[in-house]
């Protein structure tokens, strides 16, 4: 049997949820006879069935169709099967009772709950297990998912703004429209990819943003997180109209991000103004920094980012890539 074949199948479908699953990884799970595919599930919405429970329904409406029992099919899936009871059951329950006896797994799930563990589980009841099939094509499927279980920290963008004179903001506070349509609604997609977007008190001061994510396709909402020690008004500033909010008071940010280490929170899009974007990049947390930089100036009484080619590498930066968006440059930078 070709695995290979059936696992990169798995991989690729399970990536159409990606935005609908966050913050949970994307997983997939075929079940197949000989050659032929006979079921295929994937976990698609957040908090329901898992990909091997989905494909597990689906097999058995074709009992006495395309088989007879489940010890004829072999179960193909991306990540080891859980084994806990989170918002659905475990899976491995499900594997055993199904009777199927043979499980192909791509990577092992690097989260401490499962890790390991599953397999056990699947051994133990005299499971045959096959793992390790494309696991480094499943891992980059799940990039921010394995980045915050290996560094015990979610991963963290900072994304700047700035015009061609590097203006972050108006001094008095005046909301400025720094770059292209273009440009705004690729940020709109870049929110769609984090499972969370943080700001400072200023920002939500003088811009009143709402920071959801506007897209034309289905997605969750991120987590907002706000570091701020001012009191708001909730009915006035657009960002409270959502409910999924974790408010800061600390400044000390490594204690913050550390907060998020045992969460489901597995990626942070940061989007402030100058001093909080620098105390974040200081830090030494951030790992890629993205800057859009409009074509035009913007005069009068502002305030810059002052976040020069010198300083972005001296803070160990290397350009990755630019590209043109609208009348704006796209440049992003990881840490390495
Ligand atoms: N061009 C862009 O890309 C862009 C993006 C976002 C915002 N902005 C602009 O930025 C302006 C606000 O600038 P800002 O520099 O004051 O940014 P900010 O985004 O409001 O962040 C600063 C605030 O973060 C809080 N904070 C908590 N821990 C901190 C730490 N360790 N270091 C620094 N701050 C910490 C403090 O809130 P408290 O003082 O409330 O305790 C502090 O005043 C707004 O007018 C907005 O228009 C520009």
């Amino acid at each position: 049997m070709n695995l290979d074949k059936f696992m990169l199948r798995a991989i690729n479908e399970s990536k159409r949820f990606k935005f609908t699953a966050k913050p949970n990884p994307v997983v997939g799970a075929i079940l197949v006879k000989d050659k032929e595919i006979i079921s295929e599930g994937y976990h698609e919405f957040f908090g329901k069935n898992h990909a091997e429970i989905n494909a597990i329904i689906k097999a058995k409406k074709l009992i006495g169709k395309k088989f007879n029992t489940f010890d004829e099919l072999t179960l193909i899936c991306t990540l080891e099967p859980c084994c806990h009871h989170g918002k659905t059951g475990p899976c491995t329950d499900a594997i055993v009772e199904s009777g199927i006896k043979n499980v192909v797994i791509g990577a092992l799930d690097p989260n401490p709950k499962v890790s390991g563990k599953g397999i056990k589980i699947l051994k133990e009841n005299n499971i045959n297990i096959l793992h390790g099939v494309l696991e480094k094509e499943v891992e980059k499927s799940n990039e921010f998912f394995f980045f915050k279980h290996k560094t015990k920290k979610p991963y963290i963008t900072v994304k700047i703004a700035r015009s061609l004179n590097d203006v972050s903001y108006y001094a008095n506070g005046f909301p400025a429209k720094i770059t292209s349509k273009e440009s705004r609604n690729d940020v709109q997609t870049l929110r769609a990819n984090y499972d969370a977007i943080l700001t400072g008190g200023n920002t939500i001061k003088n811009d009143n943003p709402r920071m959801n994510t506007r897209v034309d396709f289905a997605t969750n909402q991120s987590k907002k997180i706000l570091l701020s020690s001012k009191k708001f008004d909730k009915e006035k500033y657009k960002f409270f109209y959502d409910s999924d909010i974790d408010i800061h008071l600390n400044k000390n940010l490594k204690d913050i991000i550390s907060c998020y280490t045992k969460s489901e929170i597995n990626s942070i899009l940061i989007e402030a103004g100058p001093k909080l974007t620098n105390s974040f990049l200081e830090s030494g947390l951030v790992d890629s920094l993205i800057i859009y930089s409009s074509s035009s100036n913007i005069n009068g009484e502002t305030v810059k980012w002052k976040i020069s080619k010198n300083t972005i590498s001296n803070l160990g930066f290397k350009l990755e890539s630019r590209s043109d968006i609208g009348s704006d440059i796209k440049e992003i930078y990881k840490n390495e």
